[in-house]
């Protein structure tokens, strides 16, 4: 199967879980409210909150980002990418209200930014062998690297998972949190911080380019 393909089959995925579950945490493939709340909190933990600050939500799903931020009442002006349409538009449809929620499915729309965050957006990868998911993803990384100044964050499931309570599913991707951190270490900065003591089976790598 090509690389296209798994793509298409995985828009198919996540706009069958929007249309099922609507716009809450089981609709972008969420167990619960908690466990996604849990990873947004270390994601923003690249974020100097002091000043006021843009940021991209890269796989933005419905904008569940956008109201975690705002409980926090930072001043911030946000941009939603997702891939998939449907997404996009009910991020669009459920933040109507709020002049500094953006939304597009066309990333090159999106101006410059203080910081990108990716929540949960390497996990499926469906057929594709794992090296070649590997690869596009360090594909995806150095893209957005390139559309922050700040600092971006990312997290993935942990190759670190316990075999016996949790049997890996082939068509999930669990990343090498040791790969990654290297990875950013060579290419983007010398401040990486890899956080994996969350309680969750994944990882959150922050990359801060300002400190
Ligand atoms: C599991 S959902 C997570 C949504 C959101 N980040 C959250 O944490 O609530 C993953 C989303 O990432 C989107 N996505 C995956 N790869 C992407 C890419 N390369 N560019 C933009 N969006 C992507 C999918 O369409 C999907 O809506």
């Amino acid at each position: 199967m090509s690389f296209d393909q798994i793509q298409k089959k995985l828009s198919q995925y996540f706009i069958e879980k929007l249309e099922s579950f609507g716009p809450t945490a089981k609709g972008v493939d969420y167990n619960s409210l908690e466990s996604q709340a849990r990873r947004f909190e270390q994601l923003v933990k690249v974020i100097d909150s002091s000043i006021p600050f843009s940021i991209i939500d890269y796989g933005c799903g419905y904008g569940a980002l956008f109201d975690f931020l705002k409980t926090k009442e930072w001043d911030f002006e946000y941009y939603g990418v997702d891939l998939i349409e449907e997404m996009v538009r009910a991020g669009r449809d459920s933040h109507r209200e709020f002049s500094n929620a953006h939304f597009t499915s066309d990333e090159s729309e999106v101006p410059p930014v203080d910081y990108l965050v990716a929540g949960a957006i390497f996990n499926i990868k469906l057929e594709a062998p794992y090296e070649q998911w590997q690869n596009y993803t360090c594909q995806t990384l150095a893209r957005m690297n390139a559309m922050c100044s700040r600092g971006f964050s990312f997290n993935m499931l942990t190759k670190y998972s316990d075999a016996d309570r949790m049997e890996q599913r082939p068509d999930l991707f669990y990343g090498d949190p040791l790969f990654f951190f290297d990875h950013c270490k060579r290419n983007f900065s010398l401040n990486v911080a890899l956080l994996h003591d969350y309680g969750l089976y994944d990882f959150t790598i922050l990359v801060r380019k300002v400190i």
